[in-house]
């Protein structure tokens, strides 16, 4: 079959897998490629089990795989057979020279922009996929711009506003797809075309175009924005825990105004995940860089505050546990990031198991979808440390319960028979308020949920 537009995409994770098995779907017409240097995970995406835990992924892999969706390890002759080129590489926060711990590591996608170069035998549209700082595309422009040939190379930027979790239904029906270019002739030409794909699917009204430093900063600007609201109903659940007012009575009255809206208003243990930290600490860097400071700090509080919600979690577990945890065993129900996910980066899970194992606890985790990944996060602790799926086995005869992930089946669990089968006091922490807290309580637990009143059979 003659494909109308030949599709490349360059990194095969989280990002780069869904998003181009999304268009390869609505796309019949397009050949989508996608390849890796990480050939086991090429190999994962070629086999039965993927490598990313997506509701409604396989469904839409299984119809496209081979058909005019393929993955593949040769890169070199991907890039030289294909028109369009996502970058999809990751770009983690650097940990080494200068801004260590605050800039983005950029050398993946310099690597790329290398290899687009040295490999393409005609022009291409380059696009920025992966989160980038702002004027990112200016250093892509200069690499390509660099060779000796008559080739161009137009670069967009196309930032992914994709959750985990949601990935399928965010990018079958996405807020907005946003576009930046250049408004050259050919920047909007590039423009165009791409705009040309998602409008296969997406109302041209939700398909919106800027200037290409926008659209680099939009990405870092909205995930700063989302990040922003949960520390801020996290700051306010510390308060509510002081005053016997109730985190979800307080966020459901604010976010009931329109201006404000209900939605990301959830109290918990923290964010996690790829990218909330390193987006914010990138936007902080970027505004330090800028002499900016006061700026910067502003954001920067948005990650203390999520690192303190994590400690203020920790100390309610000890005091209440009588202030010493040695020798207790712990179970945790959810060690992904969040619900629907196996994906563990940055999960407040792993700080919180490495407090409670640091306090000589015994730790049994749970999860549906994480627990290899759990497992290599704590690949360090050799002892006091079990994985277990099952719930009910896990928790058995432990001294107390907490919840850190949100999974839809803890709340269809039966307490009773988990009260049963635990130490007691038998202690729940709620670290997301999920469960029914009176049922909790009625049955005999002591009960500690986030920005709510503990409810406790102890007298003081
Ligand atoms: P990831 O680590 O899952 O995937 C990146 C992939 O790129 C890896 O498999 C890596 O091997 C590959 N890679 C790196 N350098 C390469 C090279 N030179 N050639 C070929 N492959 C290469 O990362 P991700 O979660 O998919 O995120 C990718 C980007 O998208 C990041 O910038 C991230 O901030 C952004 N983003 C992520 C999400 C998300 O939900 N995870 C959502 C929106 C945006
Ligand atoms: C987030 C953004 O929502 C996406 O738009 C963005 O594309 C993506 O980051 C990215 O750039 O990587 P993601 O991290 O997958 O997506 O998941 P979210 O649903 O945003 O949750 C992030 C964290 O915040 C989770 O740990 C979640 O439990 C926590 N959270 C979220 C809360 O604690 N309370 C809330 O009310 C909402």
């Amino acid at each position: 079959m003659k494909f109308k537009k030949k599709i490349l995409c360059i990194g095969a994770g989280y990002v780069g897998g869904p998003s181009m098995a999304m268009i390869a779907y609505k796309c019949p017409d397009c050949r989508v490629t996608v390849v890796d240097v990480n050939s086991d995970r090429i190999d994962a995406w070629n086999s039965a089990e993927l490598p990313v835990y997506e509701p409604g992924l396989d469904k839409i892999v299984k119809k496209t795989r081979d058909k005019n969706l393929f993955f593949a390890k040769n890169i070199e002759n991907q890039i030289r057979e294909n028109d369009i080129i996502f970058v999809s590489v990751n770009t983690p926060t650097k940990t080494y020279g200068a801004g260590a711990g605050m800039a983005s590591d950029l050398q993946f996608v310099e690597k790329t922009a290398r290899q687009i170069l040295k490999h393409s035998r005609s022009s291409k549209i380059v696009i920025e996929k992966s989160t980038l700082p702002v004027k990112t595309a200016l250093a892509m422009e200069r690499i390509l711009s660099s060779g000796k040939g008559k080739l161009t190379f137009e670069v967009l930027s196309n930032p992914e506003f994709m959750a985990e979790g949601t990935a399928i239904s965010d990018l079958e029906n996405p807020d907005r797809v946003l576009i930046g270019s250049h408004e050259t002739k050919n920047g909007l030409k590039a423009r165009a075309e791409l705009t040309e794909i998602y409008a296969r699917w997406i109302p041209l009204e939700k398909i919106i175009t800027s200037n290409i430093w926008s659209s680099e900063l939009s990405k870092l600007v909205a995930n700063a924005f989302l990040a922003q609201r949960v520390s801020s109903i996290n700051s306010i659940s510390a308060l509510c825990e002081k005053t016997d007012a109730d985190i979800s009575e307080v966020a459901k009255a604010v976010g009931m105004d329109s201006r404000i809206g209900n939605k990301f208003l959830n109290a918990g243990i923290g964010f996690g995940g790829s990218c909330f930290k390193k987006d914010i600490l990138n936007l902080v860097y970027l505004c330090s860089h800028y002499g900016l400071q006061e700026v910067a700090s502003y954001w920067e509080s948005v990650v203390k505050i999520n690192e303190y919600q994590q400690e203020r979690f920790i100390a309610n577990i000890l005091k209440n546990m009588f202030s010493t945890l040695a020798g207790k065993k712990i179970c945790i129900f959810g060690f992904a990031f969040k619900a629907d996910t196996g994906d563990t980066r940055e999960s407040p899970a792993i700080y919180i198991t490495r407090k409670l194992i640091s306090e000589h606890a015994e730790v049994n985790i749970s999860d549906p979808k994480a627990l290899k990944n759990a497992a290599i996060d704590l690949a360090a602790i050799k002892e006091n440390v079990k994985y277990i799926e099952d719930p009910y086995r896990a928790v058995a005869g432990c001294h107390a319960l907490v919840i850190l992930t949100e999974w839809d089946l803890y709340k269809k669990l039966n307490f009773q028979k988990i009260y049963n089968s635990m130490a007691k006091p038998a202690f729940l922490f709620d670290g997301r308020n999920i469960v029914d807290h009176k049922k909790c309580f009625s049955i005999g637990f002591n009960v500690y949920p986030i920005g709510k009143p503990a409810l406790s059979h102890f007298k003081n």
